[in-house]
């Protein structure tokens, strides 16, 4: 994700530009740039590694003058985040700057066309290919700029949200979008444009939102036009909006981890893109392409994590040994570190990591590196510690996750971690091929069947109510769904402060069945999978010690729902699968539980969404 924010009017846009980033930060934070047009039609483009207020320290003795400009806070997708690859992105001419949230899919095969055109390109981003394009159609047709924009985005398969700027035209920005958000706001003869209405609110109530494949050409005054990239004139009516700045910067939910809860199908979405491609079968992790010989010859895999990262591990486990035969291990990073296990360089050290900052992981993955082990990163937070220690890995591209109980980043690791369990038994030939297609679209298929479970948040709500007075819950799954029972738990501790065990529900019998009566809650994860019929034995006993069951089935489920007090169904998906869709319920469960006992969900007590200190 990136924040993208625009402006063109009376005023100085520096500040304008520089308080809207700083609104939309929490969309990416690794590097920050501006670009503003003088008076005098000269472009100046300043552009910084890091955060909206070194851009701001960076430009403190640079000329910012000009009542149009355009500004960026990038979460890095395609190359590192430096300078260079920040935006704005400039035209070879030097004339078009642009900014764009998104991704250009098909950048490469452009980019290859351009060069082959004599383009020269200085970022290894794909925006840059964007304007570059947009310069050569311009040129080589002799067309007008929009002509040349709309020309362009015919070519281009992906997501974007852009504003350009032309310095021979102080009098216009021109913006487009197709799967991003964009919204332009109507001041007194001056625009805006943001990501979300973030930037905008505090200087008009009046906006319009273009829709996919619209462009729109903002000119000084009042003057607009929208086409969409055929040429064919739209009329869009003009809103107002009724939101104060914090909901906004929710994107209108009341907390950070709902947000993220509700954005999962979409975050996985973008996970998988470019990687899963349904309609030929197939997986692709640049990661195991580029070290196919040494992942295909690793003896052992070693798991390393903490708290949620660490559950999502305990999943790939079992996804890579049942598809890849590799014996797999998962230990806590912060035991791991101290252990000093027999590590060779036939292993393979996963570290997962969402904030790619856990002190206890980083120093596993030092530990192991110097034992010879080859470390592969799954991290969330583009080119953070772990990611640059590792020697190679695959980001779960979920965005950036604030609420401080992880949500979208576990089932982003869970998705990248069955993607690598695909492609290497792919590539290693231990996976049938039936089994293999079926797995690749069923996981395709997960995003949608989330949205289904998402529709039940009201009933989940009404649950939750029910629930609210308990002092301690227990969560019993079997199989993969086994860690899902120790995530639901984890969640609803972190956030509510009630206590919660997780737990493989056959071993209930050995301890947590004594704390069973009528006050104690028992989440029980009963889908229909190999292991149904041994769950049902499980809840019989819960049953007989008048234990209260709330139970996560599937759709149509009678036996279980007979026996649970309360049922929340899930769809059907492949045993391997489960994991990512019954997780939902139990965030939203945890969510609500919280809300209800008035508890902060986005900063819960003691706890950091980072843990940088041992
Ligand atoms: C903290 C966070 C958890 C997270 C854990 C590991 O405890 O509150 O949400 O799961 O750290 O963090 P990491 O960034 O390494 O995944």
């Amino acid at each position: 994700m990136c924040g993208i924010v625009g402006y063109l009017g009376n005023r100085q846009a520096f500040p304008v530009l520089m308080k809207g980033l700083r609104r939309l930060e929490y969309r990416g934070y690794d590097s920050a740039g501006v670009a503003l047009l003088t008076n005098e039609g000269e472009l100046h483009v300043y552009k910084t590694k890091g955060k909206v207020a070194d851009l701001e320290a960076y430009v403190s003795d640079k000329d910012i003058s000009g009542t149009v400009g355009i500004a960026h806070t990038r979460w890095a997708t395609h190359g590192e985040p430096n300078s260079t690859n920040a935006h704005p992105h400039i035209s070879s001419s030097g004339k078009l700057a642009i900014i764009h949230n998104g991704i250009i899919e098909n950048y490469a095969v452009l980019k290859q066309y351009l060069q082959g055109h004599g383009v020269t390109f200085r970022s290894d981003t794909d925006t840059e290919v964007l304007i570059q394009l947009v310069e050569y159609i311009k040129n080589t047709k002799n067309c007008d700029l929009l002509t040349a924009v709309r020309m362009t985005l015919r070519m281009v398969v992906g997501a974007y949200a852009i504003a350009i700027l032309n310095s021979e035209d102080p009098n216009q920005i021109i913006v487009a979008r197709k799967s991003s958000p964009l919204v332009i706001g109507i001041g007194e003869d001056e625009w805006f444009v943001g990501s979300d209405a973030s930037p905008i609110i505090e200087y008009t109530d009046k906006v319009i939102y273009i829709e996919d494949n619209e462009v729109a050409v903002l000119t000084r005054g009042h003057n607009y036009k929208i086409v969409d990239i055929h040429n064919v004139q739209i009329d869009h009516d003009i809103q107002t909006i009724d939101m104060d700045l914090g909901q906004i910067e929710k994107g209108g939910f009341p907390h950070f981890m709902m947000k993220e809860i509700f954005e999962q199908p979409e975050c996985l979405s973008k996970c998988m893109s470019g990687r899963v491609n349904v309609d030929i079968d197939n997986v692709v992790l640049s990661a195991v392409i580029d070290h196919r010989d040494k992942l295909l010859s690793a003896k052992r895999f070693i798991i390393v994590a903490c708290g949620t990262s660490w559950h999502a591990g305990l999943i790939g486990k079992q996804l890579i040994e049942s598809y890849c035969h590799i014996p797999v291990m998962v230990e806590y990073a912060s035991e791991f570190r101290y252990s000093n296990p027999p590590i060779s360089s036939d292993d393979v050290v996963i570290a997962i990591s969402q904030s790619g900052e856990t002190a206890d992981t980083l120093a596993a993955v030092e530990m192991a590196k110097s034992k010879g082990a080859f470390i592969y990163g799954v991290c969330n937070a583009v080119s953070s510690s772990i990611p640059r220690a590792t020697d190679t890995g695959s980001y779960i591209h979920v965005g950036p996750e604030i609420g401080v109980a992880s949500t979208k980043a576990f089932t982003g690791q869970v998705t990248v971690l069955t993607m690598l369990a695909l492609a290497l038994a792919k590539e290693k030939g231990t996976i049938d091929e039936n089994e293999f297609k079926e797995t690749v679209e069923e996981l395709y298929a997960i995003p949608d069947k989330m949205r289904k479970i998402l529709g039940n948040n009201p009933r989940i709500e009404t649950i939750a109510k029910i629930f609210t007075y308990a002092h301690n819950f227990l969560y019993l799954g079997r199989g993969f769904n086994y860690p899902v029972a120790l995530e639901g738990a984890l969640k609803l501790k972190e956030i509510s402060y009630i206590h919660a065990e997780g737990y493989p529900a056959a071993e209930m019998k050995h301890g947590p069945i004594a704390l069973i009566d009528e006050e104690m809650p028992v989440v029980v994860i009963a889908t229909n999978n190999t292991l149904y019929d041994k769950l049902m034995n499980n809840i019989q006993e819960i049953k007989a010690r008048n234990g209260r069951v709330i139970a996560i089935v599937n759709e149509g489920d009678t036996r279980v729902s007979h026996m649970a007090n309360e049922v929340i169904e899930v769809p059907a998906t492949k045993e391997c699968l489960e994991p990512l869709l019954a997780i939902i319920p139990l965030q939203l469960l945890a969510y609500h539980i919280a809300v209800c006992k008035g508890k902060d969900v986005d900063q819960p007590r003691n706890l950091a969404k980072s843990v940088t200190v041992e």
